[in-house]
């Protein structure tokens, strides 16, 4: 295993006020009955990559009900990494700027405050999938292209910068031309606008065209290695990336800004802008039935969810010369047993620390001696043997089993 956490500290998140855990290189099981907090763990690793979390939560919302007023969450992580080996990586909702009454998350590397969350995709990279994103094929686009964006993320720093811009352009332009009219609004300003908007589009089409395109590869690499999981055949599709595909980057961002210029009558109608990169869709057909994937059954959709997920997985592997940290959340409860344990086995090829939850411990039974286990309840975490090994329901009970409460020391704030 080459990127490991080996010591992971959740303060005021959700449930948890307080918690240390003390890990080593091999995967992690989380087990427990609803509500317990496992979902919560893999909320708080996701949080070491950019972004809003596996959730996508409001940053306050996070912080803890119970904590007092004006308080905030932390992680902190200890990374053994291939690149620059023993790191600690913290983060959470920013003090300060809560203080003063805006939500932002701060990030530090090894004690130093790093500007924006961009650099903590130097340090690791963190891939999930979890059973909300079940929705992912069949609600609106938005949901996709976040999922996209998500990916680039782990390998362009610069992308979640992009998506910003071009948002703050884009709201501006539509406030304009909401309160002025596409004929009272000043044309020099929403040219400006519209300028900001075609180049920051085409930075963000490019990288999603790259990105979708190796993502294919790599999930046609996993398909050679196992079929337990259709064969998803992936695209982009929105004006700017169709433009980019048959024409030189200036004439599309001349074009665009044409396109934008001749459509404010009618944005300023309906608002927003009728082309662009926010409008643009993640489409994944099952490559078996040449079916989008909204008309697969609910099986092949979390199987295409499952393809996708890991081909990520194998790209950041391949792109960054490092496995990512890949979290599963109930993802072995509806697959067969040959299908869990070809899971398994691809995950341990990917090479990376992987953390999977469950209500039923028996079900990672294969995973005896090459996983730790760690049981959750009311948001105490306690490590257990492995399930082979165990009477679960007495697993409390047992003087002779080897069972250690997690320490609850206070973790130092990002
Ligand atoms: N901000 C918060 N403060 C305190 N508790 C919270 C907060 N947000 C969520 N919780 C609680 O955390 C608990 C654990 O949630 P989590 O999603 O981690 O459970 P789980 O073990 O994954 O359960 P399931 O098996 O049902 O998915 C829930 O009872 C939830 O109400
Ligand atoms: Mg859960």
């Amino acid at each position: 295993m080459s990127q490991t956490i080996t010591d992971l500290r959740l303060f005021r998140f959700r449930c948890y006020s307080d918690i240390s855990l003390k890990l080593d290189n091999r995967a992690i099981v989380l087990t427990g009955p609803n509500g317990a907090g496992k979902t919560n763990i893999l909320e708080a690793l996701s949080f070491l990559s950019p972004g809003r979390g596996l959730r996508q939560a409001a940053l306050d919302d996070v912080t803890q009900n119970s904590a007092a007023a004006g308080s905030t969450w932390a992680v902190s992580a200890a990374l053994d990494g291939m690149r620059y080996g023993k790191t600690r990586i913290g983060t959470g909702l920013d003090p300060a700027a809560l203080a003063k009454g805006s939500k932002k998350r701060i990030v530090k590397i090894d004690g130093d405050a790093r500007k924006g969350q961009s650099g903590l995709t130097e340090y690791l990279s963190v891939v999930w999938v979890t059973p909300q994103m079940d929705r992912l094929f069949l609600d609106g686009s938005a949901l996709r292209r976040r999922f996209l964006d998500q990916v680039i993320f782990n390998f362009d720093g610069a992308h979640l910068g992009r998506l910003n811009k071009y948002e703050k352009a884009l709201r501006e332009r539509s406030r304009l031309l909401r309160e002025r009219g596409a004929d009272g609004a000043d044309p020099a300003w929403l040219s400006s606008l519209e300028t900001v908007m075609a180049e920051a589009a085409l930075s963000i089409a490019a990288a999603r065209l790259i990105t979708v395109e190796r993502l294919q590869k790599a999930a046609i690499e996993n398909h050679l290695h196992t079929d337990i999981f259709p064969l998803p055949v992936i695209r982009i599709e929105g004006w700017v990336e169709k433009a980019l595909e048959k024409d030189p980057a200036l004439k599309v961002e001349e074009d665009f800004k044409e396109l934008l210029r001749r459509g404010r009558p009618r944005d300023a109608l309906v608002g927003g802008a009728e082309h662009g990169t926010h409008r643009s869709d993640f489409m994944v057909w099952h490559k078996g039935h040449s079916l989008l994937a909204d008309q697969c059954s609910t099986g092949e959709q979390k199987g295409l969810l499952m393809a996708v997920t890991l081909a990520h997985a194998r790209l950041v592997a391949a792109e960054r010369g490092f496995p990512p940290i890949l979290l599963l959340d109930e993802m072995a409860a509806h697959l067969d047993e040959y299908r869990r344990k070809t899971l398994f086995e691809m995950v341990f090829s990917l090479g990376g620390q992987c953390w999977m939850t469950g209500t039923d411990k028996e079900l990672f039974a294969p995973l005896q001696g090459q996983a730790q286990f760690l049981d959750i309840e009311n948001a105490a975490v306690t490590a257990s043997s492995s399930p082979a090994t165990d009477d679960f329901s007495a697993a409390t009970d047992n003087p002779d089993k080897e069972e250690e409460k997690e320490s609850g020391s206070c973790p130092q704030t990002p």
